[in-house]
């Protein structure tokens, strides 16, 4: 079966065509990211705009890259949140036209779940469930229990900051550049972990939440602290800080999803969303997670369309476009 996926949640326009939930015959990934740099963060406005003037050229490209036509799509998914609401309105309401238009099924996806199937795509050993899963990305930080395709439970998530906006934040803070992440990855190569003393605000709660403003404002604290005495380098203490910050966020989303394992006796463990992207957190959890860690393909953890239309296929629940709405409270 090919899914044609839309995707439009935050500021990239993506489309693709996967077959049969696994195999990917096109995926396109148009981003407005250089627009939002400047300001150091995304800008709502402009990415819907920028998502009007990329929807209709990426599904066309998409289509043609998968050697196809239309008319041998069988079926379309899309993201219906969460998200931004003027981005998802975008490829919603696009993608609830074709379907009326080709006469098409369309299956609404949630993008959190998408994040987990990105696991699903091109990986001869997809994960086994029963999972704990560990979406971490600019705009969610949630565990949940996943005993099969569609059965989601929420353990607990962030109850301020995600943790990619935590990256973002303190990268921008430091003038490090915009998305923080990968700034922050590439600076902490050179920076020494141990060098200060960071919170790992709710690490020993008992409970599956996470909390990243704390962190925030220590980050804060002490750079005012350091600068006032002036010790070292600028460009050195940023290393030491960027390591610092990557450490204590790592720190925070291993210890609790592998305590979620152990107390529901979970064996697998899959990490989504851009921040899995994270080559500190990939070897922490893997290294200290006595079972089986799964991540997706780096290329897949960022936002793509590809892993919205494995989603639907795993999940294939088509709605009828004229019920279809954005933001949508459903997991599955
Ligand atoms: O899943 P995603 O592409 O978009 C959302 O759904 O939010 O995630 C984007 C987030 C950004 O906050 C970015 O800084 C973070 O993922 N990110 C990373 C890395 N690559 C991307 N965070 C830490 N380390 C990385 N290597
Ligand atoms: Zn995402």
């Amino acid at each position: 079966m090919k899914i044609l996926g839309i995707e439009t949640s935050c500021d990239e326009t993506a489309t693709s065509v996967v077959e049969d939930g696994t195999k990917i015959l096109s995926s396109v990934v148009a981003s407005s990211l250089p627009l939002h740099a400047v300001s150091g963060g995304i800008i709502p406005e402009i990415a819907a705009r920028e998502q009007l003037k990329a929807i209709i050229p990426v599904l066309e490209t998409a289509i043609r890259e998968a050697g196809l036509k239309a008319a041998s799509i069988d079926a379309m998914a899309v993201t219906f949140g969460p998200g931004l609401i003027g981005s998802l309105l975008v490829g919603v309401e696009t993608a609830k036209a074709l379907s009326y238009v080709w006469n098409k099924p369309l299956v609404p996806v949630n993008h959190l779940v998408g994040h987990l199937y990105a696991t699903w795509l091109e990986n001869d050993a997809p994960p086994k469930f029963p999972l704990i899963v560990l979406i971490v990305s600019g705009g969610h930080t949630e565990i949940f229990l996943v005993t099969c395709h569609g059965y989601w439970k929420h353990l607990g998530g962030t109850r301020d900051d995600a943790a990619g906006e935590t990256f973002d934040k303190m990268a921008r803070f430091l003038g490090l550049g915009y998305p923080g992440g990968p700034a922050i990855a590439e600076s902490s190569t050179k920076g020494t972990p141990t060098a200060y003393n960071l919170p790992r605000p709710l690490i020993d709660s008992n409970d599956y939440d996470f909390s990243f403003s704390g962190l925030k404002t220590a980050v804060i604290n002490l750079v005012n602290k350091l600068n006032s005495k002036n010790a070292i380098s600028k460009s050195r203490q940023n290393e030491n800080l960027a390591a610092c910050i990557q450490e204590a966020i790592v720190d925070c989303l291993v210890v609790k999803t592998i305590r979620a394992a152990q107390i529901f006796d979970i064996k697998n463990i899959v990490v989504g969303g851009g921040v899995a992207a994270n080559q500190t957190l990939r070897t922490k959890m893997i290294s200290e997670f006595t079972g089986k860690v799964y991540f997706s393909a780096p290329k897949f953890s960022i936002d793509n369309a590809a892993m919205i239309a494995s989603a639907a296929f795993f999940n294939y629940k088509p709605v009828s476009w004229k019920k279809i709405e954005v933001n949508a409270q459903i997991l599955v």
